[in-house]
């Protein structure tokens, strides 16, 4: 019996390893006896179909830095053996011809489609696409996004409230533009499928960004949580027009498409990019600002720990009397948690919507 744990740990019992979308897709496997072959593996958030299928040898796309850690731990715990060269990025074309693919439908249904995107590239004839979901976040377009590469695309019946999409044989050339773009306040934003906002600055970034007072003297800046680099790329702009020397800006996401996108978005020498889940890489930087709209929502969950998690570490790698900007929902509830680690924290600006926070170490 496998002992499959989260990552990041969490305290909120309702918040699971895996549904009755990932059993669905190892018991129709088992089921319906589909022979061994090059398997992938697509959205599998903390490693629990891996860890079940690793008599395959699964190639796994990892998406996330802290699905890589997930699965990294799950394997260790169970003595299953990992093979490196089978980690595979979602840019990363499959090395070999697939036979059978399990993915889970992500949340956005333009990172569905990168996906399919690149296991289209790798099938054959008789490839066996399992596509699975929780049956209420069902929406048509999941039909419409694997119709555009498969000429074969049919719906299981219900099993415990999940439902498989079954697709084969694969159309004979799709290709579809992986990267969007947007312009904002003059600057042109581009980003790969399925990174957060697209087509738009996302609401609460624009009160951030519209609002935020900028200090010259605030020359190293950490943008935490970045996403396609909207607000690195907005406040680099901002010291242009004032002529300030340019900081030394830093952006980490847990998302390698996040990551990706920023590059593009941010292409000067003074620009770092972190692909991680964690400040575990600055512990000796220290920042004279760091800036976030931090995460709450993870595919269809809610959850506040991981940010909360967070502020503790941003005040470890803030320079003493550094600023930590932050915009939030006003129904999340950090300020009683910010007030107790920063020495001042207050409002900068308010809606009835968002807040805009500043703490000072
Ligand atoms: C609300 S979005 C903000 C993105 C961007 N700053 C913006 O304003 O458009 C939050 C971002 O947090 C990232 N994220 C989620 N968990 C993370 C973690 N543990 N470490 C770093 N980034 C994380 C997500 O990938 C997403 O890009």
């Amino acid at each position: 019996m496998l002992k499959i744990t989260r990552y990041p740990e969490t305290k909120n019992k309702s918040l699971q390893v895996s549904s009755a979308a990932d059993n669905y897709l190892l018991n129709f496997l088992k089921e319906n006896e589909i022979p061994k072959g090059n398997l992938a593996l697509v959205n599998d958030r903390f490693g629990y179909l891996a860890c079940h299928t690793a008599d395959w040898n699964p190639y796994s796309v990892i998406a996330f830095k802290s699905q890589e850690k997930a699965l990294r731990i799950n394997f260790k715990n169970n003595n299953l053996e990992l093979a490196d060269s089978h980690l595979l990025s979602p840019l990363d074309s499959f090395p070999e011809k697939l036979d059978v693919v399990l993915l889970r439908i992500p949340k956005s249904l333009d990172l569905f489609k990168l996906y399919l995107h690149q296991i289209h590239q790798a099938s054959h004839e008789n490839t066996v696409i399992l596509c699975s979901f929780m049956t209420k976040y069902f929406s048509k377009q999941m039909l419409k996004t694997a119709e555009l590469f498969f000429e074969e695309v049919n719906q299981s019946l219900a099993w415990k409230k999940s439902r498989l999409l079954i697709l084969k044989n694969p159309k004979s050339k799709q290709t579809v533009e992986l990267l969007k773009s947007f312009q904002w306040q003059g600057l042109e934003i581009q980003q790969y499928l399925g990174v957060f906002s697209a087509d738009k600055v996302d609401y609460a970034t624009q009160f951030l960004l519209n609002n935020i007072k900028l200090k010259q003297s605030e020359q190293t800046i950490l943008d935490l949580a970045s996403g396609n680099g909207i607000i690195a790329a907005s406040i680099l702009n901002k010291y242009q027009a004032q002529n300030w020397e340019t900081p030394e800006l830093h952006l980490i996401d847990d998302s390698f498409l996040a990551v990706a996108s920023s590059k593009f978005n941010l292409p000067g020498e003074k620009n770092h990019f972190h692909y991680s889940d964690d400040l575990e890489d600055f512990k000796d930087k220290s920042f004279d600002l760091v800036v976030s709209n931090p995460p709450f929502h993870f595919e269809y969950e809610i959850n506040t720990e991981v940010t909360m998690d967070f502020f503790e570490q941003v005040y470890t790698v803030l320079k003493p009397n550094g600023r930590f900007i932050l915009v939030f929902n006003r129904h999340l509830r950090y300020t009683t948690l910010l007030k107790r680690i920063f020495s001042k924290v207050d409002v900068m600006v308010d809606s009835p919507k968002f807040v805009v926070m500043e703490c000072i170490k």
